[in-house]
């Protein structure tokens, strides 16, 4: 912790744990610590960033809440659900980790990145902790292998528990849509607010309203092909659930995201078996297919787009 606050303070970065994925955190409100963040991502500066913050009266100054976006607040923070909401004029954030919206993106995490953010006292922006377009980092060993070179600190806290990342929702005029499937289901959200998540048109997602949505990303150096029912010479195998694709026994390698087909347990594995499959040297990783329902929407969408023309 003491580390991680002289990090912070010298507006550099530093990876940290959430519920979710692993995070390279630095002062939101640091033109600096932001541009060290894009830097050490490689990711493009027109990208904005989650600001994190410990407290729901940390989020107020930052953000103009609405009475439905404060009853999903309350309701499911800490944990895996972003809010895009209205800036405050006079918020903090800096607006490099904004990339000039009038909007925020803000998250109230569980774990070591919340304790941080509390003890710093001022939000911490924190994109996913792996280069830009790789495959997310749910280890500390993963993220000092995408990162190690690049940044002084990882914190271990262990496997994340969620394992993709947040759900994004931005709220507006009483309405809640979807930006990201992600670690909370949109069927639990919807059953709080009692209202319906509205989920993008083709053409609106086109416009790329989460620049992280990007079509090609989590990309394995393998090629991705989904809905496997079987497997061809030189694959490896993503298994889901007690059922198996045909000619298993000639996978190069195989990984079971969940042998009795829980969701939560699927995506908590995604991204590093992922890993493994793609280390195996397979030119392709054939993936059985995983529900929709549920966390299966957000495994779903990741999968497609670590599947996506590069
Ligand atoms: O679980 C998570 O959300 C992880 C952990 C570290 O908190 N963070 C994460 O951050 O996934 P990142 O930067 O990889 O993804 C954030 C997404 C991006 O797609 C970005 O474009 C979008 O949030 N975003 C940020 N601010 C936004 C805004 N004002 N409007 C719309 N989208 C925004
Ligand atoms: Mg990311």
């Amino acid at each position: 912790m003491e580390a991680a606050l002289a990090i912070l303070h010298a507006q550099d970065v530093v990876a940290v744990p959430t519920e979710t994925v692993y995070g390279l955190a630095g002062d939101a409100t640091s033109g600096q610590a932001v541009a060290r963040i894009f830097e050490a991502k490689g990711r493009p500066s027109f990208n904005p960033l989650i600001a994190h913050v410990s407290t729901l009266e940390m989020a107020e100054t930052l953000a103009v809440f609405d009475p439905l976006a404060r009853t999903l607040a309350e309701a499911f923070w800490p944990g895996p659900l972003t809010l895009v909401l209205p800036s405050r004029p006079n918020t903090s954030v800096h607006p490099l980790a904004t990339a000039g919206l009038e909007t925020v993106a803000l998250r109230m995490p569980r774990g070591f990145a919340a304790l941080l953010a509390g003890a710093f006292g001022r939000p911490l922006a924190a994109p996913s902790a792996n280069r830009s377009g790789r495959i997310t980092a749910t280890t500390a060993e993963a993220v000092a292998e995408e990162l190690g070179d690049r940044i002084g600190l990882v914190v271990d806290g262990g496997a994340t528990p969620v394992g993709v990342e947040s759900t994004i929702l931005k709220v507006e005029n009483g309405r809640i849509h979807l930006l990201r499937p992600g670690g909370l289901a949109v069927d639990e959200i919807e059953a709080m607010a009692g209202t319906d998540v509205l989920r993008p048109d083709k053409a609106a997602a086109a416009a790329v309203q989460a620049p992280g949505m990007l079509a090609s990303h989590y990309a394995p150096d393998a090629a991705l092909r989904l809905g496997a029912t079987d497997v061809r010479i030189g694959e490896a195998l993503l298994a889901f659930g007690p059922w198996r694709a045909a000619n298993v026994s000639q996978a190069l390698a195989y990984r079971n995201l969940s042998e009795t087909g829980d969701l939560r347990e699927a995506a908590a594995n995604l991204f590093s078996f992922l890993k493994v499959l793609d280390r195996s040297g397979a030119k392709t990783i054939a993936v059985e297919p995983v529900p929709r329902s549920g966390l299966g929407e957000a495994i779903n969408d990741r999968l497609a787009r670590a599947a996506a023309p590069r």
